[in-house]
């Protein structure tokens, strides 16, 4: 089977296609889609029945097999979550079971984002598969972070040289507090690890815009107002249509995106419809 790789109509994602992911991947193969979600950001993978474990070992032809959000918090296994699935795999849902969540995130919007930017080394990439999803709703969209460092006017420019964002650890992506977590009341106080506003991507050393997300991040070094100004301004610009592609889900898919160079975002959906997606993390590095 030859890879095709059909670039999406916009400025990121691409559609791969002659490849069966839940098959072993040959390493020329694995080297084709490294090297193909480097240069698109976001990958598509259609009518793909993957088992949680074929996810597990598909995940690992981008790098090392890495740790989701509540690991690399600490938090541990959730206990909602069945035998089946590993520690490794998380379960997006908003499905209730026997009075309990099977998964997380529920059913309501997700803010723009990147995963796990809270840990001191976030992921690398991420997989997300659809096992059950609503009729409408529920899109994931990405946008491209390249474009928007690239297009950041000369005074944000410098603005933010040499600065860096202390990461919350207290919201989850919905806006939701983590139980294991006291309100941020003072952003300043917030815990989380503090990166870089500007990174470099090791391999190719391009750099890029890192904003992880909005809510109760802070500019260390800065008086709270400058912060939220500085933040304000960085959001405003970086949210753009132009630079993002939005991705309906069918059943089966698979997503696999760079999650050092893109951010993504959840549409809600409608809470009568069922939803299960799996993720799998590729490890990263601390960014720098
Ligand atoms: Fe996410």
């Amino acid at each position: 089977m030859t890879i095709e790789i059909v670039a999406k109509d916009a400025m990121l994602g691409a559609e791969i296609q002659g490849l069966d992911i839940t098959q072993p991947i040959a390493n020329e193969d694995q080297a084709t889609l490294r090297a193909a979600l480097t240069k698109h950001l976001v990958l598509l993978f259609r009518g793909q029945s993957l088992t949680v474990d074929e996810q597990v070992r598909f995940a690992q032809a981008f790098g090392d097999l890495g740790a989701i959000a509540d690991t690399l918090l600490g938090l541990g296994k959730r206990d909602y979550q069945g035998d089946e699935i590993p520690e490794c795999v998380s379960v997006i849902s908003n499905i209730r079971q026997d009075g309990k969540n099977i998964g997380s995130l529920g059913d309501g919007e997700c803010f723009w984002h990147t995963d796990s930017c809270f840990s001191e080394t976030p992921p690398s990439a991420s997989t997300l598969h659809s096992i059950e999803i609503p009729s409408e709703g529920g899109c994931t969209s990405f946008l491209d972070m390249f474009d928007a460092m690239d297009a950041l006017p000369a005074s944000l420019r410098s603005k933010i040289n040499g600065l860096s964002i202390r990461h919350s650890q207290v919201y989850d992506s919905t806006g939701a507090k983590r139980p294991a977590f006291e309100e941020a009341t003072d952003i300043t106080q917030a815990p989380g690890p503090t990166h870089p506003i500007v990174r470099t991507i090791p391999e190719t050393g391009r750099q890029v815009l890192y904003l992880g997300r909005r809510l109760s991040a802070y500019i260390p070094g800065l008086p709270v107002e400058e912060s939220e100004e500085l933040l304000d301004a960085l959001w405003a610009h970086t949210i753009c249509d132009s630079r993002v592609f939005s991705h309906n889900w069918c059943l089966s898919d698979l997503l696999v995106w760079d999650n050092r160079t893109t951010m993504h975002h959840r549409e809600a959906f409608d809470p009568l419809q069922r939803r299960r997606l799996h993720k799998v993390q590729v490890a990263g590095e601390r960014p720098i």
